[in-house]
């Protein structure tokens, strides 16, 4: 099969890097386009990152001497040499919607990690495991926005990749109600290190600007049906959450307490979680975990350092399920925000629609 010709918009952020390492050796991508703001542009990365870069993995060679396009006044150049973009930009939301949707009209997919589409009702938001079929709204986006190939596809926020996942096949089976959820969040999420987040160290700070309510309303969509050329979000579970910022360099740790319609057993819930095995699996998608649901029986599991890298930082990690008193039961996940949660997660999408055609010419 022919490499899929690929550019990051925002490859200096803390996703971009994130994007580079994940295409570095990619089967199907070929990274050959890096863009960023006006500040960055016409820089080869290596000058643009400088001491920027954050990766545990050196920066590659091929990528350090590559000129950074602007995103902007470059779209003409950017969209000639590429087949689809990934964007991760740090812009207000109106402004990413806009530069967005100009890509998209320009021909060139977005698989986006931005948050300014994800309630665009005909833009799939899409964890490969979960609601792959959304992507099939992507005939009548096509149609809205007047184009052959152009297209956006999301991913959801970070913080939901945790816990969302675990509930999904119960709810098919036994409907959840009620989600009460408290999440404990790296600081990665922020787009930060302890070096630029000295605030943090010996600290947890009990808010995050707009996460409870990306936590609370997200999976709905996750849950949504196609009907009339656009998702209509589900009613059901109710979400409640609450978010705060811990100090963890990387890793979103998540309580959850849930109730059922039909209540479970404990060996049927993780007789769900044991069997799951979703679109991306059983397409061997590159960066598929090749278990997506891994449940941990020790007491003290899973733990936010040991855990959070499982199968390449791709897999959920869940343990702890007990009865509630309250609740039926409850739990706790976790999962990469940066991984899973951002790049990796956008990557796997990508895989998905070029096994399923959407990037073809
Ligand atoms: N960090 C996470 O874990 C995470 C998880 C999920 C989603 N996200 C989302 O991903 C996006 C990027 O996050 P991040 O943490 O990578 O942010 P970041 O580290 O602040 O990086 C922002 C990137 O956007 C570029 N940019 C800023 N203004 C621009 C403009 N006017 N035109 C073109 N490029 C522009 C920057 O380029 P310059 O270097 O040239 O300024 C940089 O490459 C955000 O929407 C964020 O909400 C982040």
């Amino acid at each position: 099969m022919n490499k899929f010709k690929v550019g990051i918009i925002g490859a200096t952020g803390m996703v971009g890097q994130r994007f580079i390492t994940l295409l570095a050796d990619h089967p199907w991508f070929d990274l050959v386009c890096l863009a960023a703001s006006a500040r960055s542009a016409g820089k080869t990365y290596g000058e643009a990152i400088g001491g920027k870069w954050v990766m545990d993995s050196p920066l590659p060679d091929s990528v350090a001497g590559m000129t950074i396009l602007d995103a902007d006044a470059d779209i003409d150049r950017i969209t000639s040499l590429v087949d689809f973009v990934f964007c991760a930009v740090n812009m207000s939301k109106d402004a990413t919607k806009a530069l967005e949707e100009r890509y998209a009209k320009a021909e060139c997919p977005v698989v986006s990690n931005n948050s300014a589409n994800r309630h665009t009702p005909d833009v799939p938001m899409v964890v490969p495991e979960l609601n792959w079929r959304h992507i099939e709204v992507i005939d009548s986006q096509r149609k809205r926005l007047g184009t052959k190939r152009g297209f956006i596809a999301v991913k959801s926020n970070c913080s939901l990749q945790s816990y969302v996942p675990a509930l999904y096949l119960l709810h098919a089976e036994f409907g959840v109600k009620d989600v009460l959820v408290c999440t404990y969040q790296a600081i990665s999420g922020a787009g930060k290190t302890f070096d630029t987040f000295p605030e943090i160290v010996d600290n947890v700070i009990p808010f995050i600007g707009g996460e409870e309510e990306k936590s609370e309303k997200e999976p709905l969509k996750i849950w949504g049906e196609i009907s009339g050329g656009i998702i209509v979000p589900a009613d059901k579970p109710n979400f409640t959450a609450q978010c705060l910022r811990v100090p963890v360099s990387n890793g979103h740790m998540a309580a959850v307490f849930a109730r059922f319609e039909k209540r479970p057993t404990k060996e049927q819930i993780l007789s769900a979680w044991d069997g799951f095995e979703g679109e991306a699996q059983k397409l061997g998608l590159p960066h598929a975990p090749k278990k997506f649901l891994h449940y941990f029986t020790e007491d003290d599991l899973p733990q936010t350092k040991l855990q959070r890298d499982l199968e390449g930082g791709m897999a959920i990690s869940i343990g702890r399920l007990r009865e509630d008193t309250q609740y039926d039961y409850k739990f706790v996940c976790l999962s990469h925000n940066t991984l899973r949660g951002a790049a990796g997660g956008a990557v796997e999408l990508a895989e998905l629609l070029a096994a399923k055609g959407y990037f073809d010419r």
